[in-house]
């Protein structure tokens, strides 16, 4: 059984060998006023993050007033805190990254957890057919993994499950909800309205798997927990990976639009930030966000999360280069059939390109050449491919910065002893991305925001985060 740590971890990733511009050798001015106009429209200057960061608590505001606003401030029915001495023995589902996970997760108490878990992948098929066919299959990937780890229940008992489902749910309960709407790629027929766990439980109940949906989790809301099962002073919780978004913990007089229980003092806020800002009225989108956007399965949604996340920054990267290209700025003019592709140039390459710092800037030569196939590359096509994703990488960092200042401003948080969990792919693979966040934080807050907030990767919070959700759950509503 492996121990899964679930305590701040030194990121194990390299740092961002940045490119300086005045170093390129540019083969024209026309080459070089391009590459000076991408750098002016992708950069985000300091006024800029301030106002983004004004206008995002504006945002928080309406929707913590009613439901239906652009970011939708889901109530999260999360209301107790953790201490970490919680025990117990929990399953749980992660759907709406790249790959759906099932993990038993053994709470043992002050602080520590062991984990077993399996992965399996979605077909591209599933996440847009029928909505019935998508959960039976979360159904049978649970019922292989108990078979796989040989896990049985006595008697009729059943096992509890926290099932994170991450994407925008109406909450109505811990286990009850209905889907606003799909995102991250996933489209799957007639389900907005419909309740997740209802779904995914009549899947178990006819397949007589003894599974009980116990809490409906988002993936933030169980980063923020998992975090706060050893980090007791976790204010918040953050995805950034194939989506992006964040939960915090909101004081029950600050939602207007909460009905429910008036004796609870706080509650976790699903944010869906990732959906800020649907009105275009602050976020400096190019032609190349809108170009991605257009072709994208839920085209004028969730802009932000596309300006960020894991799942689109390579297809913005892919645009801006195939714009030079045409333009006769890069390789001479020359396509390769797989650069031609929509959504070829991964977002991990650009991690390998920005940490390229050798003389010939070998990997990226490596990328262009030997992935994307183009014939040869030289020193100066190589140098704007690795500033162009440099722009696009550090624009994504910034705005997350903006959207994290946000939420310590409106909380007050950053005054104090504070820890902000972290997991997604980007925040644990991409160069510098921790770093520019923490830079575009005392940007905002000053030096002091060093001193009292920590931001940690939470890794894994979408499993242990969903246990422990099952378990508040229990111990909230014995049912
Ligand atoms: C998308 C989903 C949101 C989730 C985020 C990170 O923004 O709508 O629910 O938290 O991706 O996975």
């Amino acid at each position: 059984m492996a121990s899964t740590p679930i305590a701040s971890k030194i990121i194990p990733k390299a740092a961002r060998a940045p490119i300086d511009p005045a170093q390129i050798e540019y083969t024209s001015d026309r080459q070089r006023n391009a590459v000076e106009a991408l750098v002016n429209e992708f950069t985000i200057h300091p006024q800029l993050l301030q106002d983004i960061k004004t206008k995002f608590i504006e945002g928080m505001n309406k929707g913590l007033k009613k439901d239906g606003e652009t970011m939708a401030m889901v109530t999260s029915y999360v209301m107790g805190r953790l201490d970490g001495s919680e025990v117990g023995s929990y399953l749980a589902l992660d759907v709406g990254g790249t790959n759906l996970r099932v993990v038993a997760v053994h709470l043992t108490g002050g602080g520590e957890i062991t984990t077993r878990q399996t992965k399996y992948r979605i077909d591209e098929k599933l996440k847009v057919g029928d909505a019935k066919a998508l959960f039976d299959f979360m159904a049978v990937c649970v019922d292989s993994f108990l078979d796989e780890h040989q896990i049985t229940v006595r008697g009729d008992t059943q096992f509890e499950l926290g099932f994170t489902f991450s994407f925008p749910v109406l909450q109505t309960s811990i286990n009850r909800g209905t889907l606003i709407s799909w995102t991250k790629g996933f489209n799957a027929a007639g389900m907005v309205g419909k309740d997740p766990v209802a779904y995914l439980q009549d899947a178990f109940n006819r397949r007589h798997i003894p599974v009980r949906v116990a809490a409906l989790v988002n993936d933030t809301v169980g980063t923020l927990l998992a975090h706060a099962y050893n980090h007791p002073d976790t204010c918040m919780g953050v995805i950034l990976g194939t989506g992006c978004n964040a939960a915090y913990i909101e004081k029950i007089e600050n939602i207007a639009k909460w009905k429910g229980d008036a004796s609870a003092k706080e509650m976790i806020i699903n944010m869906e930030f990732g959906a800020f800002d649907k009105e275009r009225e602050i976020l400096p989108l190019t032609m190349f966000d809108n170009k991605m956007d257009r072709k994208s399965v839920n085209p004028n949604k969730q802009i932000l999360e596309k300006m960020i996340a894991g799942m689109y920054l390579g297809e913005i990267t892919r645009n801006v280069l195939l714009n030079l290209i045409d333009r006769r700025l890069l390789f001479e003019g020359n396509i390769s059939p797989d650069l031609n592709q929509m959504w070829t140039f991964e977002t991990a390459y650009m991690s390998t390109i920005e940490a390229d710092g050798s003389p010939t800037l070998h990997a990226t030569r490596k990328i262009l050449e030997s992935t994307l196939n183009f014939p040869s590359t030289t020193m100066n096509d190589r140098q704007i491919v690795k500033l162009i994703v440099e722009l696009v990488g550090k624009r994504a960092a910034r705005l997350s910065a903006a959207a994290i200042a946000g939420v310590l401003e409106h909380t007050g948080d950053w005054k104090q002893k504070a820890a902000i969990g972290i997991d997604g792919s980007l925040f644990e693979y991409y160069p510098s991305f921790n770093t520019d966040i923490m830079d575009g934080l005392e940007e905002v807050f000053g030096p002091t925001v060093r001193q009292n907030v920590s931001i940690g990767l939470a890794q894994d919070g979408s499993g242990v985060g969903a246990a422990l959700c099952a378990l508040l759950a229990a111990k909230h509503s014995p049912n």
